[in-house]
């Protein structure tokens, strides 16, 4: 990530550890069900309509590699590969748009603040904006 985290200082450290980062994709998708339904709508839904749990599951096990903690994603999964794995999905700046308000306010409840918010906005909005593969409808 950043070239000015150190090893056992990266993101995932500095938001709390495993716990915490689990904790934020949770109420990633806490927002997604409750504010955004068009991008809620995008994911694969339980019986209750809600983003299902093997998602939730993938998407914690990627955060929590990529902010630099445990290898827990791609032993299982493989490469990321995030624009091959979003090809089926239409974003546009809309959708990329409210995935980015709903990871706002989960870090807005957790509390992230200071330089590792700075930071972590920054870089989901360029992976975000970086995902887009569909134009926009007027
Ligand atoms: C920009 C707007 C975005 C939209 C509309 C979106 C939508 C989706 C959808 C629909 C899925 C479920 C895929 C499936 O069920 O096959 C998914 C999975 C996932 N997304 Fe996104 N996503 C967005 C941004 C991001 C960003 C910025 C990241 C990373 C920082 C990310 C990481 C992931 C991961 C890791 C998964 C699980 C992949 C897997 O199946 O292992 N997404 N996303």
């Amino acid at each position: 990530m950043a070239p000015d985290f150190a090893p056992d200082d990266m993101p995932f450290h500095r938001l709390g550890g495993e716990a915490r980062v689990r904790e934020l994709a949770a109420r990633f998708y806490a927002h997604m069900d409750d504010d955004e339904p068009a991008l809620a709508r995008l994911h694969e839904l339980d019986a209750q309509g809600r983003v299902s749990a093997g998602v939730r599951e993938r998407f914690a096990a990627f955060l929590v590699e990529w902010l630099g903690g445990p290898m827990i994603y791609s032993p299982v999964h493989g490469h990321p590969r995030l624009r091959m794995r979003h090809a089926r999905v239409r974003v546009d700046t809309a959708m990329r748009d409210a995935w980015l308000r709903c990871m706002a306010s989960a870090m807005d409840d957790l509390g992230v603040s200071g330089e590792v918010r700075t930071f972590l906005d920054g870089r989901f909005a360029e992976v975000a904006d970086f995902l887009r593969n569909a134009p926009d409808t007027p």
